[in-house]
This record gives C-alpha cells, sequence and structure tokens, in this order.
C-alpha cells in the first residue's frame, strides 16, 4: 500500500477488493399484493445475537425493496451450490411473474422462501438506514430453518463458485 497520494477511487477497484471477501449467495424474498417479490443478494450479515438481529443491504433503485418495506417482514433463502441458475434468475430485472415462474416456495410464518434452500432466515423490519446508494434493512429474526449437511453456494472474485 502506497502511502503517497491517492488516485480517485474507481467503482472497479472498490468492486475488485471487495471481491476478495468470498460470500454465500441468498434470494431475499417478501409476499406483496400482487404475489412474491424478490432478488439474490449477498449484502446479508448477522447483527446481533440477543436480539437476533441481521442486516439486508438493497440498492435504492431495487423494485423489490418498497414491497419488503410495505410487507414488513422477508424471508433470506441461503442457496445450495446446486441452486446457481436461482441466483442467477433472482440477479435480473424481469417482473416478478417471470422470476417466480416454475419456482417451489415454501411457507415460513407466512413469508414465502425458496423451497431446498441451505437455510432460511425470516425477519421483521426493526430499522431503515440510507447508506449511499442503497437502504440498509436490520430486521429481528423471527423463524430460521437449515440444513447442516447442505453445500453452499459460494460468490467471489465476480463469480459463482469456490
Ligand atoms: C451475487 C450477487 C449479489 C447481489 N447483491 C445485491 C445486494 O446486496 N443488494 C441489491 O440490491 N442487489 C444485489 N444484487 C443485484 C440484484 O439481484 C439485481 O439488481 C436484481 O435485478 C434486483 O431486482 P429488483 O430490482 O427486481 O429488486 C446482487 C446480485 C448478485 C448476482
Amino acid at each position: 500500500m502506497s502511502d503517497g497520494l491517492q488516485a480517485p477511487l474507481s467503482g472497479r477497484a472498490f468492486r475488485d477488493a471487495f471481491g476478495a471477501f468470498a460470500t454465500g449467495v441468498a434470494v431475499v424474498t417478501a409476499a406483496g399484493p400482487d404475489g412474491p417479490v424478490g432478488l439474490t443478494t449477498n449484502a446479508l450479515t448477522s447483527v446481533s445475537l440477543d436480539p437476533p438481529l441481521f442486516l439486508v443491504c438493497f440498492a435504492k433503485d431495487s423494485r423489490t425493496l418498497p414491497v419488503v418495506r410495505d410487507a414488513g417482514r422477508l424471508a433470506v433463502s441461503i442457496l445450495r451450490s446446486s441452486q446457481e441458475s436461482m441466483a442467477a434468475r433472482f440477479a435480473t430485472k424481469h417482473e416478478p411473474e417471470h422470476k417466480f415462474h416454475g419456482i417451489v416456495l415454501d411457507d415460513l410464518a407466512g413469508v414465502p422462501a425458496i423451497a431446498h434452500a441451505a437455510a432460511v432466515i425470516v425477519g421483521e423490519i426493526t430499522e431503515i438506514h440510507s447508506g449511499g446508494d442503497h437502504d440498509i434493512v436490520v430486521l429481528r429474526c423471527t423463524d430460521v430453518r437449515s440444513d447442516p449437511d447442505a453445500e453452499p453456494l459460494l460468490f467471489v472474485h465476480g463469480r459463482f463458485g469456490g
């Protein structure tokens, strides 16, 4: 690392640096008035054990975000390595009916979730903070389900896989 003058930080450099931080991949879903909505995310982290809080970051122009705000609740389905096509599908700007076409959903405490996910975490929104071009949604976890033997889908250096 140089301690001299820094060039303006490019979005590419920022993404590349964070790309070295391997994450899982999840689909966030919520129940809207016209059916389920959802998007792919990896901006997900646990925040607190007592009370059990976690956060999810949404781009402010996400079409899923306003539905999530109104619903007040969402499910995070953490994907298995075999569910990569689902991650790609929910990362598109297609209409929700298209995203969910043929997708098998579970109902966890009244919230739609992706069936056969490695884990599902359901939460109620407690706070929303603005963070640049994203909103940071903090939730209190109300229900969880997980398969400790599931092999998770990974995302690193901008690619799915290990
Ligand atoms: C690995 C991965 C991680 C992503 N993480 C986020 C995220 O944290 N927040 C977000 O808003 N979008 C994220 N996206 C992009 C959204 O999935 C994508 O913009 C989607 O089209 C949004 O759909 P919507 O506008 O219908 O809500 C991610 C995409 C991928 C492939």
